[in-house]
């Protein structure tokens, strides 16, 4: 089956996905192990967390992508469009990390840190997605339930006022076809409403090995 990029108004923001055995309970308690990690480096310094954990989020589609390409080259058979939406994750997680480089500059020890976590994490997402895709799928759907929870709570925090609601970069304005003069806030409820999407497809695609 080919689980398609839904749109925005479909969307629920408070989508969770119950941990169903063994598996499930290991990819969920890892996400909520790294949560606390991240929580306790970056608090409440939303734009600096955004960037460093977008440049891990954008890692997972472009392995997924691959390892789907070549398991439909050693099997000879159709890939069902999974390649070209996990390609296409790669690719918009990207994009909201060249949109968030553009509201937060990384310090010296975050580019350290965004080195050294792409080290392992890359390496070890690669060796769990050979072992377990299933597994794969849903540690990113928990890392997306998480990226929406983030992206509510520094919504929240620009409405306290906590926070400066600047113009939207140039290019997140093109990207997300946004109004002429928006702003942070609206960037990143469309980068939210993103999360979303990633989220309901990657449990979509861990459910599907449920199925087969
Ligand atoms: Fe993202
Ligand atoms: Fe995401």
């Amino acid at each position: 089956m080919t689980i398609n990029h839904k749109i925005s108004s479909d969307l629920n923001i408070s989508n969770h996905q119950k941990p169903n055995g063994f598996q499930d309970h290991c990819a969920f308690r890892f996400v909520k192990m790294l949560r606390f990690f991240a929580d306790t480096f970056f608090a409440k310094r939303y734009g600096h967390r955004a960037v460093v954990l977008e440049t891990v989020a954008a890692v997972p589609g472009m392995v997924g992508g691959l390892l789907q390409h070549l398991k439909s080259l050693r099997r000879m058979t159709d890939d069902k469009g999974w390649i070209k939406t996990l390609l296409d994750e790669a690719e918009n997680e990207r994009m909201h990390l060249m949109a968030f480089i553009e509201i937060a500059k990384p310090s010296k020890l975050e580019r350290l840190l965004i080195l050294i976590v792409q080290g392992i994490f890359f390496n070890l997402f690669f060796l769990l997605y050979l072992i377990s895709p299933k597994t794969a799928h849903r540690v990113v759907g928990y890392f997306e339930e998480e990226a929406v929870i983030s992206y509510t709570s520094y919504l929240a925090e620009i409405d306290a006022g906590n926070h400066a609601n600047v113009s939207a970069p140039e290019m997140a304005i093109k990207y997300w076809n946004l109004p002429k003069d928006a702003t942070l806030r609206e960037m990143i409820i469309a980068i939210r409403s993103d999360e979303m999407n990633h989220r309901d497809v990657n449990h979509g695609f861990a459910n599907e090995f449920l199925r087969s």
